[in-house]
């Protein structure tokens, strides 16, 4: 039987290795992203769809026609996120949290809504999530906040989705555009948690996709709706 993945956000970072990974072992990848990268543009196995996920009422008619190609998703990673910008709180308009939460949040909901709707069988769901979520460290706001709302909206799926497993998935520090921005452009001395990030060990995008490949099936034996962090495994 063809074995199947989706995933959002494959233009960069965990995403894309993520994608080229699961390409080599064989699988058909179904993708939503806003960009193709280049050297993913003649995989015959992958099927994408371009989809800004912040336009929040395109998000359930692309997630219905990517799905449709398929009867069953063995994984669906959500994965697509954005950081916002590191500030304070206090200087954080709710626009700028908001456009954070549609793409971290509202747009998973609309996708797993859609998986209910149109009686999916997805095997297995697992949410990029984040230690920002529990550390909610000075400056991290409507990332962290984000982060937070999806864990807790997973373990809310996971209520009502009885054949399917939920998991809220940190998966460590990852050398991506989104990590280097908080190493290259925040002030560590006004947010600390940057020194100490500076300090902690990383991984490359391929080997936290490696790492991941091997930890989905681990997941299965925590009570679905958990949240896990790859570093406390
Ligand atoms: N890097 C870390 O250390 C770290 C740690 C904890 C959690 N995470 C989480 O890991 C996930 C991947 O992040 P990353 O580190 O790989 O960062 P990244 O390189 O910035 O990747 C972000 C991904 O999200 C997609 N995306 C962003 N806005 C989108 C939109 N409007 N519509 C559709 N897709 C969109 C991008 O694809 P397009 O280019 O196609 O838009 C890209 O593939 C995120 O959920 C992030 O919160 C990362």
């Amino acid at each position: 039987m063809k074995r199947n993945i989706f995933i959002t956000g494959i233009g960069s970072g965990l995403g894309l290795a993520l994608a080229r990974l699961y390409l080599e072992k064989g699988y058909t990848v179904l993708a939503l992203s806003r960009h193709l990268p280049k050297d993913l543009e003649n995989e015959p196995n992958l099927h994408f769809l371009e989809c800004d996920l912040s336009h929040l009422e395109q998000v359930k008619c692309c997630t219905k026609k990517i799905t449709a190609l398929v009867d069953h998703i063995e994984i669906a990673i959500l994965n697509a996120g954005i950081l916002g910008e590191i500030k304070d709180m206090h200087q954080t308009s709710l626009k700028e949290i908001n456009q954070v939460m549609d793409i971290n949040v509202w747009a998973n909901k609309l996708i797993l809504d859609v998986f209910i709707e149109e009686k999916k069988k997805v095997k297995q769901i697992v949410a990029i999530s984040s230690g920002a979520a529990i550390n909610c460290n000075r400056g991290w706001s409507g990332y962290s906040i984000s982060k937070a709302a999806l864990n807790c909206l997973i373990k809310l799926y996971a209520r009502e989705m009885e054949n399917t497993h939920l998991t809220a998935l940190a998966p460590g520090l990852v050398l991506t555009p989104m990590l280097n921005y908080i190493l290259e452009k925040v002030d560590e001395n006004k947010y600390p948690s940057v020194k100490r990030l500076k300090k902690s060990p990383k991984r490359t995008p391929q080997e936290t996709a490696e790492l991941l490949y091997s930890i989905f099936p681990q997941l299965l034996r925590y009570e679905s709706g958990s949240f896990i962090d790859v570093r406390k495994m």
